[in-house]
């Protein structure tokens, strides 16, 4: 039986994949498997039972990544299966950046008490005039899954896009709209754009990434756009730039304490993926990862381990090695199942950084075999899938 322990809620259409081998836990510390949405695992300990960690989300910085890698813990993501919704709410910060639609909205409210509202609105709207977006031009840093979608849909809106990603997939290439320009700097996207929108994980070398000195190159009164962490823009250089207008708006999913208190932010509290359809995507797809590493050792969409598929566990047994990427692994490997006169069928590995994945079939994988594996230096974890 496989303990499955959620630390956010998680869409039942997902947990209703899980067949009679799961069993959902409260217990963290006896779960085999993990599903998480936004909780802080860093300060976890983490328990020998645990496998797998898998996100409902694209977002891992709340997960201790090298920490579960050192484990033999594979840390699954789910790349994508939030994008529309992302993308939908990027389009409304766009609307929101460029017309006042809060302001007026609150006077309406503030208003709704007035008899003569129809006539008296007439005079209050000048106010809140704005600017539309088509012919404006839109910089997207990042051209993953969301930045793809926020890039195609901006050329439907009118507006012209270019969009910078040095780690382009050739599957978000393809995906790529024909009227997005890809540029090769993310300064060229600073300098000539009047929105720039941002779309890349939050790592060292993304972090503060929007400071003062990218700030300097932008366009007086340019228009930033953060939906995907705050820790990618500088929040002392951001306010600076919100005062002095260098910055004309900025529009963000997640924003700090100082940047709540700026002026000229326009801030939701991380909403991107809360909708019922990425909440079921992220389930479905967090659910589906973890069910084929449970029965089948397949590894796909692992932000800590290689992606390795031995296709449907059809072999008479199946064991699966989270291990160093060090050498002489394979060569152990395959001693310990000579050494009981076992031949193994197949056998697949594949590595990534300082960690490696192997899937062995054999007709079979003794005790003996077994404990021979795990008593290899550099071995982290070792699973009998089958
Ligand atoms: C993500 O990382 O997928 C988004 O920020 C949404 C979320 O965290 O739920």
């Amino acid at each position: 039986m496989i303990k499955v322990n959620c630390l956010n809620p998680i869409a039942a259409c997902g947990l209703d994949l899980l067949t009679d081998n799961y069993e959902k836990t409260e217990d963290f510390a006896e779960a085999n498997a993990v599903l998480v949405r936004s909780a802080a695992m860093h300060d976890l300990e983490l328990s020998d039972n645990l496998a797998a960690v898998a996100r409902a989300g694209a977002g891992v910085n709340n997960i201790p990544l090298d920490k579960c890698a050192e484990k033999g813990i594979v840390v699954f993501n789910t790349p994508g299966a939030n994008a529309n919704g992302v993308k939908e709410l990027v389009v409304a910060g766009l609307m929101l950046a460029s017309r006042d639609i809060k302001g007026g909205m609150n006077w309406v409210d503030e208003n709704k008490d007035n008899a003569n509202i129809g006539k008296d609105m007439e005079k209050a709207k000048k106010a809140f005039a704005g600017k539309e977006i088509q012919g404006k031009k839109l910089g997207v840093i990042g051209l993953g899954a969301i930045g793809v979608l926020v890039a195609n849909v901006a050329t439907h809106l009118g507006m012209e896009v270019i969009g910078c990603d040095p780690f382009l997939s050739v599957q978000h290439a393809l995906q790529l709209s024909r009227n997005v320009k890809v540029v090769k700097t993310n300064e060229e996207v600073y300098k000539e754009c009047d929105y720039i929108t941002v779309h890349v994980p939050a790592l060292d070398s993304t972090k503060g990434m929007i400071n003062k000195d990218m700030i300097a190159m932008m366009k007086d009164g340019a228009i930033v756009l953060n939906f995907a962490r705050d820790v990618l823009v500088n929040d002392d250089d951001m306010v600076a730039a919100l005062e002095s207008g260098k910055v004309a708006k900025y529009i963000t999913d997640i924003p700090t304490a100082k940047i709540a208190n700026a002026k000229n932010v326009v801030a939701f509290p991380h909403l991107g993926a809360s909708t019922a359809e990425s909440e079921d995507n992220c389930a479905v797809m967090a659910v589906n990862e973890l069910r084929d590493f449970f029965e089948n050792g397949n590894i796909k969409n692992s932000v800590n381990y290689p992606a390795c598929d031995a296709g449907v566990c059809e072999s008479a047994s199946r064991v699966a090695i989270c291990h160093k990427n060090v050498p002489n692994m394979l060569t152990q490997f395959t001693a310990a199942y000579s050494a009981d006169g076992i031949n193994i069928d197949n056998f697949v590995n594949k590595s990534r950084g300082d960690f490696a994945y192997s899937i062995i079939d054999a007709s079979a994988a003794s005790d003996a075999i077994v404990e021979k594996l795990n008593a290899i230096d550099g071995v982290l974890k070792v699973r009998v899938v089958k």
